[in-house]
Parts: C-alpha cells; structure tokens; sequence
C-alpha cells in the first residue's frame, strides 16, 4: 500500500477520508431543494432527497470513524474543542436522520408547505455542519491531532 497511497500509509486514523461526503452532499441537497422551492419543481425535490440519503449514510461513517479518532485528540484546550466538535456533528447527523424519515413519509403527498419546511431543515443542517466541520478543521490545523508527528519530524530531518 505504501509506494501506492503514502498519504493513506502515514493517516492515523480514517475519518479524514470520510468527512468531505456528507459536507459536500449535505450542501448540494440544500442547493437542490432551493431550487425545488424556486421552481415548484418535485423532480428538483426528489433529486435534493436522494443526495439527502447518500449524505446521511456517508454521515453514518463519518460519524463512526469520527468516535474512532476520539482517542488521538491531544490533552488540554483540544478536548474542548474536540467535544464541541463531537457535540454538533452528532447533531447535524441527528437533524439529517430526522429529516430522511420526513422526507420518505411526505414523498407522496408533497405541497409546496412541505418543499420550504425541508429547505428550512437543511438550511440549519447546513449552518450547524459548518459550525461543526470548522471545530474539525481547528483540531487539525490549529492543534495538530492526526498529524503523524514522528513521520512528519523525520521527513523534516532528512530535508536538512
Ligand atoms: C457528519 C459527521 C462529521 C463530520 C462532517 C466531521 C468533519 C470533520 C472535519 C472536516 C474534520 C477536519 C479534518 C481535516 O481537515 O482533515 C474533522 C476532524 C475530526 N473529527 Fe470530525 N466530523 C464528524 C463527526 C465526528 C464525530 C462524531 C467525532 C467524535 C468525536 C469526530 C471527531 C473528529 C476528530 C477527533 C477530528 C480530528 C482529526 C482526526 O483525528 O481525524 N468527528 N471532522
């Protein structure tokens, strides 16, 4: 695997690799459901619930491998931050659930009352997905957890 994937040989843990799904899918079903609501499109619609589901299990992933990287969070300041983090994201991913179960109970009988109640829902999974994924983003880029420090140092080693 090394000379193939080094990047994947020196990860620490795998929810790196899953994170950018649900944010990506999670963002693109609200973009598909503004322009359901714009247009009184229901295909618009059905296409924003399909990305809902995929985003929502990638989320699932997401989320387990994201209990799995707990542990490699280091002591002091980064806890909290890693437990606003964990706090939000379990959330969003509850919202999200929460809103699959809506949508798969209203597909037939759909009204333009329903279309602009889960624009409303994802519009807060959207706010609360970038609150949460930038406390993320802080654990690694501000504090450094998941950084394979021992490889990283001996890299820098062998530059000088
Ligand atoms: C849908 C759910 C989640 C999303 C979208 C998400 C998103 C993110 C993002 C964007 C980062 C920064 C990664 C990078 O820049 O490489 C991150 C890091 C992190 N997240 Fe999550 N996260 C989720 C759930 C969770 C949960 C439930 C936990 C449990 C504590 C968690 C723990 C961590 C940890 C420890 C890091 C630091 C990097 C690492 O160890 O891999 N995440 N997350």
């Amino acid at each position: 695997m090394g000379p193939f994937f080094p990047g994947l040989k020196a990860a620490l843990n795998y929810h790196p690799i899953f994170v950018h799904f649900p944010i990506a899918l999670w963002l693109t079903a609200l973009l598909f459901e503004l322009l359901a609501v714009c247009r009184s499109s229901d295909d618009s619609h059905r296409t924003a619930v399909w990305i809902l589901y995929l985003g929502t299990l990638a989320g699932g992933l997401t989320v387990i491998t994201g209990l799995y990287a707990e542990d490699s969070v280091p002591n002091g300041p980064a806890q909290a931050v890693m437990e606003s983090h964990q706090a939000v994201m379990l959330t969003s991913f509850s919202l999200a659930v929460g809103l699959c179960i809506f949508a798969f109970f209203a597909r037939r009988n759909l009204t333009a009352g329903l279309r602009k109640l889960m624009l409303l829902g994802l519009v807060i999974l959207a706010g609360l997905l970038t609150y949460g994924a930038d406390r993320g983003a802080q654990l690694v880029y501000q504090y450094g957890s998941a950084v394979n420090w021992p490889a990283a140092q001996q890299q820098g080693q062998t530059q000088k």
